[in-house]
């Protein structure tokens, strides 16, 4: 459907109540997307879609609302496209339209992520590319007190560990920086881990791959153990590494 490169990488995650998944997809905007996209998409979402006026923006919403699509399809089984509408509430979060899963997506430097799950957890995820537009970005999110190194690779990682947990609150970035503030943070090998001050419910994940940041944020009550977030990242990796080596 997509021309590729396209990868989908599967996360199951052994909940206490019995087995759940989650789908994480990346891909790139600078792929062809298919000359029918109109006709895998819903009423709603054209409706949004004609209003976008920026070719990038209207790229990186067909392809956030293809591979959610997708991937709710690899959760549910067969699905038509033209029936599932993702559409954003009036705080921006997405929302999959009458289904039991729920979805969180970020674009940033020519990647497109989305992460669908089961309604009944809080994920959150982001992306940033290293640019110097994104670094100055980032040590205005990041306050001295913060435990992060003060290095623009480690400010955009705090990033993207903030504005993953903004998703996963579904607030966004329209509360105070404080509000995600990090009270905890290490690295080991490529993976950074975070605990925020004032959500001490939830947890970060994030890695710096190929200059792109990229993290999660979720309960902590989520029984995702280390394994499987090692598996997770190192799925990004390769994901990643495969998108950009074949992206224009
Ligand atoms: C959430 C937010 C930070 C995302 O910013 P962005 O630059 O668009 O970043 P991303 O590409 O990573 O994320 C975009 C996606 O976030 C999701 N999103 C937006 N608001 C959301 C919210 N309240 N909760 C959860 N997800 C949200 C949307 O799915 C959106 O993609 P879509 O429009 O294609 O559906 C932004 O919408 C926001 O809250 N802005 C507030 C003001 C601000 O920008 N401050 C300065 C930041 S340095």
């Amino acid at each position: 459907m997509i021309a590729s490169p396209m990868e989908v990488c599967c996360l199951h995650l052994p909940f206490n109540e019995g087995s759940a998944e989650c789908v994480l997809t990346l891909a790139s905007p600078w792929d062809v997307i298919p000359q029918n996209y109109e006709e895998l998409l819903s009423d709603k979402e054209l409706e949004r879609l004609r209003s976008i006026v920026s070719e990038k923006r209207r790229r990186e919403y067909v392809l956030g609302r293809i591979i959610t699509k997708n991937a709710l399809s690899t959760l549910v089984g067969k699905i038509k496209h033209q029936d599932v509408s993702t559409l954003n509430e009036t705080s921006g979060c997405p929302v999959i339209v009458n289904s039991d899963y729920a979805v969180s997506i970020s674009h940033s430097g020519g990647l497109v992520a989305s992460l669908v799950f089961e309604k009944r957890h809080s994920f959150g995820i982001d992306v940033e590319c290293i640019s110097e537009k994104n670094i100055r970005a980032a040590a205005h999110v990041t306050s001295e007190q913060e435990p992060v190194p003060r290095n623009p690779e480690h400010l955009i990682i705090a990033w993207t560990l903030k504005e993953a947990l903004s998703k996963a609150l579904k607030c966004g970035f329209y509360r105070s920086f404080d509000e995600f503030s990090l009270s905890w943070f290490a690295q080991s090998s490529k993976i950074c881990h975070c605990s925020y001050a004032n959500h001490p419910e939830f947890f970060g994940i994030a890695c710096l791959t190929c200059d792109y940041s990229f993290a999660v944020s979720y309960r902590r009550r989520t029984p995702l153990p280390k394994k499987y977030y090692a598996q997770f990242l190192d799925s990004i990796h390769r994901i990643q590494t495969s998108v950009l080596n074949n992206s224009v």
